[in-house]
C-alpha cells in the first residue's frame, strides 16, 4: 500500500476472523516495528505475546472495570480520565468484543516500557508527564501500521494500564516497567478506512497557538 494512503485509513479494528494468524506473521510485524523511533534510540519496549487462555481471561477481568468506568463516565457526558476531570459518576455495565471474546482475538500483545530508559522531559512539571510516552507509542502503532501490511488490523488498547499493579503479577511485569498498551491484532471482519479526523486548520496555527489558522 502506499504510505500516505496506508496512514490515512489505518482504522481501529475490534472485530476478526477466526482466521489464526502465525508466530512467524507476528515476529515479522515485530521486527518491522523494532524500527520505531524512541528517545536516545533507548528501545524501551518488551513485548508478551499473550497465548494463555487463562491469562487472556485474567486481562480481560481487569479490564472490564476499568471499561465500565468509562462507559459510566461517557453516559453522563464526562471525559472519562482526561487531566483535571473527575470520574464521579457510577460504572456502566456495556458489552465490549474485545474484553468479552479475548480468548477469540487471533494475537494479544501486552506493551511494556522500561522505564530507566524513558526520558521524561516533563516530569518536572506541575501536570501530568505526557513526554515519555513518545518513546514507545510510535512502537505500537508501528506495530498496527505493520500489521495492516500482513493483512491484519488491530487495535491499541490502554484500559490494561489502569489495573497495572494487579496486572503485573500474572504477566511478570519486570520491576520499572509500565504497561503502557495491551495490541490487539487479527484478520478484521471489518477494516474501517473512511476516519473521521478533524481538519488541519482546527489545530495547526503559525507562530503561536493562538495564531491564525494554517492554511494550505
Ligand atoms: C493511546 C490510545 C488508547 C486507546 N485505548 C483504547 C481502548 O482502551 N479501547 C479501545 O477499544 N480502543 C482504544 N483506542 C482506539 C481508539 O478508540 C481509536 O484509535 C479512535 O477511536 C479512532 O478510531 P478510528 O481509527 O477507527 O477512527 C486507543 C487508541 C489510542 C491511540
Amino acid at each position: 500500500m502506499d504510505l500516505l494512503d496506508t496512514l490515512r485509513s489505518t482504522g481501529a479494528v475490534r472485530g476478526f476472523t477466526d482466521e489464526p494468524v502465525g508466530d512467524d506473521t507476528v515476529v515479522s510485524i515485530l521486527d518491522t516495528a523494532r524500527f520505531a523511533p524512541s528517545g536516545g534510540n533507548k528501545q524501551p519496549w518488551r513485548v508478551a505475546v499473550v497465548k494463555d487462555p487463562a491469562l487472556r481471561h485474567a486481562m480481560a477481568e481487569l479490564m472490564r472495570p476499568v471499561w465500565e468506568e468509562y462507559m459510566g463516565a461517557n453516559a453522563v457526558g464526562r471525559r472519562p480520565f482526561a487531566f483535571g476531570r473527575s470520574i464521579d459518576a457510577a460504572p456502566v455495565a456495556v458489552p465490549n468484543a474485545l474484553i468479552d471474546e479475548i480468548g477469540t482475538v487471533p494475537v494479544v500483545l501486552a506493551v511494556a516500557a522500561n522505564l530507566h530508559d524513558i526520558a521524561i522531559m516533563d516530569g518536572n512539571l506541575d501536570r501530568p508527564p505526557v513526554v515519555g510516552g513518545a518513546s514507545i507509542y510510535p512502537f505500537c502503532w508501528s506495530i498496527i501500521l505493520a500489521a495492516r501490511a500482513h493483512g491484519l488490523g488491530g487495535v491499541m488498547t490502554t484500559f490494561l494500564s489502569r489495573a497495572e499493579v494487579a496486572a503485573a503479577v500474572p504477566l511478570g511485569l519486570p520491576a520499572d516497567h509500565a504497561l503502557v498498551a495491551t495490541i490487539f491484532l487479527g484478520v478484521p471482519t471489518h477494516q474501517n478506512t473512511k476516519l473521521r479526523r478533524n481538519p488541519v486548520d482546527s489545530f495547526a496555527t503559525i507562530d503561536r497557538f493562538d495564531g491564525a489558522p494554517l492554511a494550505g
